[in-house]
């Protein structure tokens, strides 16, 4: 089976880690049962691969959380789990063009007119409280309708009748631009819903390529070979060829419906859209494919794949400028979207503050930066925050940045996503003396360790 699909990443994953792949035999609903599971499973910090194989009332596998995990992703990348994102920041910058395949496997069939019916997808609905029933791992595929070049990236679509699903762009990134150019000429946005995709599809549709660069180049460099594209059946466009399912139309221009609530990446139920439609006018799959479903809410999911990438991000816009940085991460706390955490050994004075704009420039989520010295773990949270405590200065050491351009999700920011920044320098002053930090003699660590195992653990 091919590299590049899902069903061979999730057979390769399973032998590799036997317990992460795990199969539900037993019937489920799409009303709750996916993310209940997701949920259970969390509570024990667990974060297995799910393959509903009976879904009440439907036909097709549910396979749910593919990208929830580190150990996932940097399966999928070939790394060791602590090489990460600087594997990925490397390879997002070695872009490689991808290749057209003919006859790509959804194409085998393709649903149109009175066949087409959404509904008889097995789309769950996540919490109670969500609007209906929604697509949660539907990679959308467009290209500029002023310079062709493509971009990709997952977005919230409610299912709403036999062909239409609302659908919130809300992230007001590159294709949320696309469909504004393209309605400022009066035109609808063609585009493709693509499900059932490689975790690195998935990660390289969240990057932040330059505006000329397609997000499927991308991919390409981090697979170290092109991704293979095939035809839509009824619009002028590529998707992954490897993909399950595809479901092809377009978003409306000068249309705008109620959308949500839906559980959102925040932990909050969001009553904030864009309102967009998409109509849909085939619905293309393989023989029997897997439907994929992402968590709502914070599930891993939903959110780990995002820290990945802006950790990634900050790393490369760093490195262009800050010769020692050793730590970068973006936490679960944060939602993986609004808190990072860097750590750097100084070598020039104002080096901390300097680090506070680079990296809330990196995303317009980012709205807290921390940055601690070298001697501070970021991945241990109490760690940041002792430095917090002990190094920083409130008079001296924030630098608060007021009405700028944030997440309009974010329950704090205002209705139309604006919202106050915040860095914190909790590094030593540099080259001041300072309090000493309690260390141990590594050697009498050792002991100690030596005799704890003789202690029985
Ligand atoms: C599981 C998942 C769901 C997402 N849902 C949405 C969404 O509903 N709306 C949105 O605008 N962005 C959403 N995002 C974020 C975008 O997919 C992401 O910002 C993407 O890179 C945007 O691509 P673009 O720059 O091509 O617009 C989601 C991300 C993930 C991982």
């Amino acid at each position: 089976m091919n590299r590049q699909h899902l069903r061979s990443f999730v057979e390769a994953y399973g032998q590799a880690f036997p317990g992460e792949v795990v199969r539900v035999a037993e019937p489920v609903s799409t009303d709750f049962d996916v993310m209940a599971l997701v949920l259970e499973y969390e509570r024990r910090r667990r974060f297995p691969v799910l393959l509903f194989e009976q879904v009440r009332g439907h036909d097709l596998p549910i396979v749910c959380n593919v990208v929830a995990s580190r150990r996932a992703l940097a399966f999928a990348l070939g790394v060791d789990e602590s090489r990460l994102a600087l594997e990925y920041a490397r390879r997002i910058k070695e872009t490689v063009k991808p290749v057209v395949v003919t006859d790509p496997p959804f194409r085998t069939r393709v649903l149109t007119g009175p066949a087409l019916d959404l509904a008889r997808l097995p789309i769950p609905t996540y919490f109670p409280g969500d609007a209906g029933r929604y697509l949660t791992a539907g990679m959308l595929v467009a290209r500029d309708p002023e310079t062709g070049v493509e971009t990709e990236g997952y977005h919230r679509f409610q299912l709403k009748g036999r062909d239409r699903l609302g659908v919130s762009l809300h992230s007001r990134r590159r294709m949320f631009e696309y469909q504004r150019r393209a309605e400022a000429k009066g035109h609808a946005l063609p585009c493709a819903i693509v499900l059932g995709l490689h975790p690195l599809v998935s990660m390289g549709s969240l990057a932040y390529p330059p505006p000329d660069v397609g997000k499927f180049d991308v991919v390409g460099g981090l697979f170290g070979e092109p991704l293979e594209v095939g035809p839509c059946a009824t619009i002028d466009l590529h998707v992954p060829a490897a993909a399950e399912i595809v479901i092809e139309g377009e978003v409306l221009a000068g249309t705008r419906e109620p959308e949500g609530p839906f559980g959102e990446f925040t932990g909050y139920f969001s009553r904030r859209s864009t309102q967009h439609v998409f109509v849909a006018k085939a619905v293309a799959m393989r023989e029997r494919p897997w439907f994929q479903s992402i968590g709502s809410g914070r599930a891993g999911d939903h959110i780990t794949t995002l820290g990945l990438v802006r950790e990634a991000e900050i790393w490369n816009a760093l490195n262009r400028v800050i010769p020692n940085v050793t730590g970068v991460h973006v936490p679960l706390s944060g939602t993986s979207s609004f808190t990072a955490y860097v750590a750097l050994r100084q070598s020039r004075p104002g080096e901390a503050k300097h680090v506070i704009p680079i990296v809330l420039g990196v995303d317009h989520y980012l709205k807290l930066v921390v940055v601690v010295d070298d001697d501070i773990d970021v991945f241990d949270e109490s760690d940041v925050l002792w430095a917090v405590a002990t190094r920083m200065q409130a008079d001296r050491d924030l630098v608060v940045i007021g009405g700028s351009l944030g997440a309009m999700l974010d329950p704090s920011a205002d209705e139309r996503g604006v919202t106050a920044k915040l860095g914190i320098d909790a590094t030593r002053p540099f080259d001041e003396p300072f309090a000493d930090k309690l260390v141990m003699d590594p050697a009498r660590m050792a002991w100690a360790r030596a005799l704890v195992e003789r202690l029985g653990g």
